[in-house]
């Protein structure tokens, strides 16, 4: 069996290394031009040459959850892909949006600025019931985000294509329930994969659709969101503020309005890693799988984009 690791700005040598530990009867070697053919792939924003060449893969694994890059690409038509599932993803992505919906709940940077001009005042309190967070995609990761969020005793909501029961997440499914899965949501954080469906999803319709002070939270991709659309409703104090990790371009080029806007924290795209260790097992589990003839989970459905 060959495997050919083709991952762009990731350094190689490390991840060879443990594919090459955990698969000792494997070939596994870095892509170059020409390199022969390989039976299975792991990759990240590789280049088309790659997939032109490697015309006979049974299956590309991806470093990362989202596959939106890879299918702007032209894969060889009979590829399987399969991305990763949570591999110690989950775990950070509760942790940073936790963070972010508690940052602003409990009004840290008004606290972190008084404590500055040496103020001492406390601020009223605020009610769990009067922020309703809704989670945009209940997938791996917006499912754990979701159940974390309600060990704050928010009130969750959470919108997927499908339908969804989530022990305390109020759940809505499809275009039909969107609506209604906003008018319940304060903090909204999206979670969703970019597709066709989802792209833009984030915009002056659907966030005025929040109850009055909403903020939004980004962790999926940059593309859902309206750039313009948010600064306008932060400007008209419609909204009440937004911590964004993902970008239409990255990085976000200087000029950008979000990186001096007083209402939007930024992140360069960290809210969950790709970890090695954990990737590694969980490819190399399901190749094992899949030599054996079996099945595995995390198949991508190219109709859906997803
Ligand atoms: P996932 O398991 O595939 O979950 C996707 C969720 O979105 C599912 O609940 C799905 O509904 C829902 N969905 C898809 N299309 C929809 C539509 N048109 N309408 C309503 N719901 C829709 O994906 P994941 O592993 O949770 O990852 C989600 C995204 O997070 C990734 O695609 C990636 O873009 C982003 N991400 C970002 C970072 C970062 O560091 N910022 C890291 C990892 C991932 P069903 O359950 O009904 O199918
Ligand atoms: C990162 O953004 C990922 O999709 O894994």
């Amino acid at each position: 069996m060959r495997i050919s690791f083709c991952c762009t700005g990731t350094p190689p040598e490390p991840w060879l290394s443990a594919l090459r530990a955990a698969l000792p009867q494997a070939q596994v070697e870095l892509w170059s031009p020409g390199s022969p053919q390989a039976d299975y792939a792991v990759v990240w924003a590789p280049p088309q040459q790659f997939l032109d060449e490697q015309s006979e893969l049974k299956t590309i694994f991806t470093i990362g959850a989202g596959v939106d890059g890879l299918l702007k690409l032209q894969l060889p038509p009979q590829v399987a892909l399969v991305r990763l599932e949570d591999a110690g993803m989950a775990v950070q992505m509760a942790e940073y949006v936790s963070h972010a919906v508690l940052r602003h709940f409990r009004e840290f940077d008004a606290y972190e600025s008084q404590a500055r001009q040496g103020q001492w005042l406390q601020r009223r309190a605020r009610r769990h019931a009067d922020f309703p967070v809704g989670v945009l995609g209940l997938g791996v990761l917006g499912a754990r985000v979701a159940q974390t969020l309600t060990q704050f005793d928010f009130p969750v909501n959470g919108w997927s294509r499908t339908a969804k029961v989530i022990e305390g997440v109020q759940c809505y499914a499809d275009r039909n329930q969107l609506q209604q899965f906003l008018a319940a949501t304060r903090i909204l954080v999206c979670l969703l994969p970019l597709t066709d469906q989802t792209q833009g999803i984030l915009n002056r319709d659907t966030l005025s659709r929040l109850l009055p002070g909403g903020y939004v939270i980004n962790v999926a991709r940059g593309a859902h969101l309206v750039d313009e659309d948010l600064i306008a409703l932060l400007d008209i104090g419609q909204l009440a503020g937004a911590t964004l990790d993902v970008f239409r371009t990255e990085p976000l080029p200087a000029d950008h309005a979000f990186w001096t806007h007083p209402k939007i924290q930024i992140t360069p795209h960290i809210s969950a890693r790709t970890l090695r260790k954990e990737s590694v097992a969980q490819i190399v589990e399901k190749i094992m799988t899949l030599q054996r003839g079996e099945s595995v989970a995390g198949f991508v459905n190219r109709q859906q984009g997803y």
